[in-house]
């Protein structure tokens, strides 16, 4: 940080405490949620496009390794914090098979693609999934096939994975080169089959019938892993998606671990108020879900826990539709900008704010479909939507508090009024401090704010990560990727009654980590 800007944040700071605070964030770190769980920092991986070909993996480039992994991807995924990573799906899981994607990779079959439009070399399978997780320090989360696959394939594929004993799919993966067992923990009971875009697409009570012997059977091989149920897709509008998660929930409640969820957003309407006033629907879809869970566990006095996965989110409406299917070159090819960025904001201050049953949560995608990484043959670049998911992953593990929050409010077209500041807080309490979360999505006005603790001296010293560009539409690209990213200052507070006046600037995503003595 140069001694200018330093001098310019102290300046603002003085500014704002000559104004009357317009807001107020009153924290109290004995009001906790739960625990900012570290799969919530999750990502997925789907045969599409350049997600695996042509961007985690290319054989033969000099940017891989010699298995064919992209070194500088596999450093983004560092540096992003994935914690938990799907795979292979999507919808792309539910015609795929398995077992066609081990053993020597020249003799693999290439198959047709129905879910997207591709072709399939297969070159990349389950043992290649497996040891980029084992290589970056992810955990593996594996959906299996619920569309047009079957139960056995199912628990051959966790055979393949887990079994210790010597049995013919345990054997088959030693011949392949892993004697140890790769012990995946994660798998989900298909995706998105409540779509009738889905292939082997079912309705509730035919999926539930699958997914309850699909369970049973799974855990017989192995009944230490933990499930995920296919909840309702992002598309499913209406009461019909409260319906086909209630009956999942009545019918697996049992068996299941997790619920699924999906949600993309975008700014179709060009209003980025509007845009960013989605948190409205994540914060609903997620009470709603919780009370169904509630509900399905009612009269149970010991129940079975049951959390979110809200295994795909992100930003996507610009690369979408079925022309590129079409042509058969889909790609989902999302351009990133920085309104998308400060999006990031309203999800993870959502997911936080729910801590205690959102317990994972995957952004769609890892790298070039729908991505925060974007290669070609020479490198790679980071959209801008990187910075805040890096920033919000170093939160794992601090709780979640219930925090008081009064903003100026705001009535976008169609809904009901809402705060211009999306808030969330957490309490590291090893390094005693507060995370402050705000989007400001006021795209005009500056809001100064008071920030006040209920128990504990609030230090005066701030550390202050903000993301702001005045152009919402400013993207990156190869060799232009610096601008829009955070700036990182400390300031010094005024502290008065245990508590200070920040001013959070228009259209702003920022962090503060405030010490607590
Ligand atoms: O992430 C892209 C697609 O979106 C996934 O394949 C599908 O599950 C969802 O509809």
């Amino acid at each position: 940080m140069t001694g200018l800007r330093f001098a310019a944040c102290v300046l603002t700071a003085a500014t704002v405490m000559a104004q009357a605070p317009q807001a107020r964030i009153k924290i109290d770190t004995d009001r906790r949620i739960g625990e900012v769980h570290p799969w919530l920092f999750g990502n997925f991986a789907e045969h599409l496009g350049r997600c695996i070909y042509g961007g985690m993996y290319e054989e033969g480039s000099p940017l891989s390794d010699a298995r064919g992994f992209r070194k500088d991807v596999m450093e983004g995924t560092k540096q992003l914090g994935v914690s938990v990573l799907r795979w292979p799906g999507g919808n792309f899981v539910s015609g795929y098979q398995w077992k066609d994607g081990i053993g020597p990779k020249d003799q693999r079959p290439v198959r047709p693609d129905h879910a997207w439009g591709g072709v399939e070399s297969n070159r990349f399978g389950t043992d290649e999934f497996l040891q980029y997780c084992e290589t970056v320090g992810l955990t593996p989360y594996i959906c299996i096939n619920a569309g047009l696959g079957s139960i056995n394939d199912a628990r051959d594929w966790l055979e393949y994975t887990n079994e210790k004993r010597k049995t013919y799919w345990a054997d088959q993966r030693r011949k392949n080169g892993r004697e140890k067992p790769w012990d995946v923990k994660i798998w989900g009971l298909g995706n998105e089959i409540d779509g009738p875009w889905q292939l082997g697409h079912k309705n509730v009570e035919d999926y539930t019938k699958f997914a309850l012997e699909a369970a049973k059977s799974m855990r017989r091989v192995d009944d230490s892993i933990k499930l995920i149920a296919s909840g309702s897709s992002n598309f499913r509008q209406g009461a019909d998606w409260i319906q086909w998660n209630r009956v999942v929930l009545d019918k697996l409640k049992d068996e299941i671990d997790y619920i699924s969820l999906h949600t993309y957003v975008g700014n179709r309407e060009n209003n980025f108020e509007a845009y960013l006033a989605q948190s409205q629907d994540l914060d609903h879809r997620i009470e709603v879900v919780a009370g169904l869970i509630q509900a399905a566990q009612s009269g149970q006095k010991k129940p079975r826990p049951i959390a979110i996965a809200y295994d795909e989110w992100n930003v996507w409406y610009r690369a979408h539709g079925g022309s590129e299917y079409e042509i058969g070159k889909t790609g989902l090819e999302e351009q990133y900008n920085f309104e998308d960025a400060l999006a990031m904001g309203m999800f993870f201050n959502s997911f936080f704010r729910h801590a205690d049953v959102v317990k994972m949560a995957n952004l769609a995608q890892l790298v070039n479909v729908i991505a925060p990484m974007f290669t070609n043959k020479q490198g790679m670049f980071l959209q801008p939507i990187f910075f805040p998911i890096a920033e919000y992953g170093k939160q794992r593990g601090n709780i979640a508090l219930d925090t008081l929050v009064q903003s100026p409010q705001y009535t976008p077209k169609d809904r009901q009024p809402l705060g211009y500041l999306d808030v969330s807080t957490t309490w590291n309490e090893k390094e005693k401090a507060l995370y402050v979360n705000v989007l400001n999505r006021s795209e005009k006005l500056d809001i100064a704010t008071r920030i006040e603790n209920v128990e504990g001296a609030v230090q005066p010293s701030v550390g202050v990560w903000e993301m702001n560009y005045p152009d919402m539409k400013a993207v990156h690209f190869f060799n232009d990727d610096k601008k829009v990213t955070p700036k990182m200052t400390t300031v010094t507070a005024k502290v008065e009654k245990n508590g200070f006046t920040y001013t959070f600037p228009k259209h702003s995503l920022t962090i503060l980590r405030v010490g607590v003595r």
